[in-house]
């Protein structure tokens, strides 16, 4: 009864979520408190105060209508919200017809890759990526092409990246603050990578859309910058939600916000908008919509993850983990000590210390360590760590 391309995605079904289910396990023999589980990013914090008020208000001056479907692409008084905001943040020049409201950043990805791509059209990914990417081109029958980053700094080759490109290239995904290596792409490799595509635009006379996924972009640390991608590729697209900067997962936020320099933005926003409805997500949910308006300045407790960061970093590099200080998410993605990353988090769980390997996300030889999770756990889980090391010296 399953298609085959359902037969085959379940056959290579996700290693975080098989670290899940090891942990629920682990959790009913040794007890939740001995189980030091770094393997999901669905963040432990609660939303700012702001957003708890947002919605108390919300709910205490009962709008007549707020159940209702609206626009496919979200209220146009929230969409214009959010293009002042990007437009302060980005040095952009949006409106609210530039914005389309989504079921986070998720289906805003979907969205965008079923209004560009044609069957067999090549979308570039660098490694390690986020592994999702790979199901939602395939859902659009698109092919992924993945790119290495340099070893020591995660950023995009560009050697490598100018190679990939062909005539069917059709889009570029970057995600940066980046899932799982935490690195941030600075704005000369960004600027490197827009003079590759201008000139392969003009070599094959094609149009390549630089998608940005950028969930992370509010939870940076020590005084890290985001590069404007608008300032910086004219084709270009940014795809963000609240689950992560607001700590609402849940709730299935977001928006797609498309640069105002692109030649004819008007019909690829009908076409995301379109899209949003014929993939069955309609519109994004009613009242989350309202309540984000209301909090576009505000995150959650960075402080509190720079503090998890820390701890879990120093502790990693005093026993000899090698290992990239993460500049922004609460991701770390330390070198394995052995080169099998499989048999090194199966080696790590006998220390009731759930992680997810690097082949995981296109890059073997490594692991990925989430510390979204209660500082409590990642103080207890320190002398678990160190009996690890020590298997390995
Ligand atoms: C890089 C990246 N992109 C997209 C998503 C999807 O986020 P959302 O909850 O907004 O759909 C995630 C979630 O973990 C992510 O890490």
């Amino acid at each position: 009864m399953i298609s085959e391309k359902i037969i085959n995605s379940l056959k290579g079904s996700s290693m975080i979520r098989a670290m899940f289910e090891e942990g629920e396990r682990l959790r009913k023999i040794y007890g939740p408190d001995k189980v030091y589980d770094f393997s999901l990013g669905n963040p432990e914090v609660e939303p700012p105060v702001s957003v708890k008020k947002a919605l108390q208000n919300l709910v205490n001056s009962y709008e007549e209508g707020l159940h209702r479907y609206m626009s496919n692409a979200g209220y146009y008084d929230v969409r214009e919200k959010i293009a002042n905001y990007l437009n302060r943040e980005k040095s952009s020049q949006l409106t609210g017809d530039n914005i389309v409201m989504t079921c986070g950043a998720a289906a805003g990805l979907n969205v965008v890759l079923k209004t560009i791509l044609n069957p067999g059209e090549e979308v570039i990914l660098f490694s390690p990526y986020f592994v999702e990417y790979i199901h939602y081109i395939n859902n659009y029958d698109g092919k992924p092409i993945i790119v290495p980053t340099v070893k020591d700094t995660f950023e995009p080759d560009i050697d490598a990246f100018a190679k990939s490109i062909t005539k069917n290239t059709k889009a570029v995904v970057i995600n940066s603050p980046n899932n799982p290596t935490g690195v941030i792409y600075s704005e000369d490799t960004l600027i490197k990578m827009a003079d590759v595509i201008n000139r392969k635009q003009e070599e094959f006379n094609t149009n390549i859309l630089l998608i940005s996924d950028e969930p992370y972009d509010k939870i940076i640390y020590d005084d890290a910058k985001v590069p404007s991608v608008f300032k910086i590729f004219k084709n270009s697209v940014i795809v963000n939600s609240f689950s992560k900067s607001l700590a609402l997962p849940g709730e299935r936020i977001g928006f797609i916000a498309a640069n105002d320099k692109i030649d004819d933005v008007k019909t690829l926003v009908d076409g995301f908008i379109l899209c949003n409805r014929i993939l069955g997500f309609v519109n994004a949910p009613a009242i989350f919509q309202k309540v984000v308006a209301e909090c576009l300045d505000a995150k959650v407790d960075v402080d509190g993850y720079k503090k998890k960061r820390n701890i879990l970093y120093n502790h990693l590099i005093n026993l000899g983990f090698k290992c990239i200080k993460p500049q922004g998410a609460f991701y770390l993605f330390p070198k394995s000590p052995i080169e099998d990353d499989k048999e090194f988090v199966k080696r790590a769980a006998n220390h009731n210390i759930l992680v997810v390997p690097g082949s995981g996300f296109g890059c073997p030889g490594y692991f990925r360590l989430s510390y979204c999770i209660s500082l409590e756990t990642i103080e207890n889980s320190l002398p678990a760590f160190e009996a690890l090391a020590k298997e390995f010296r």
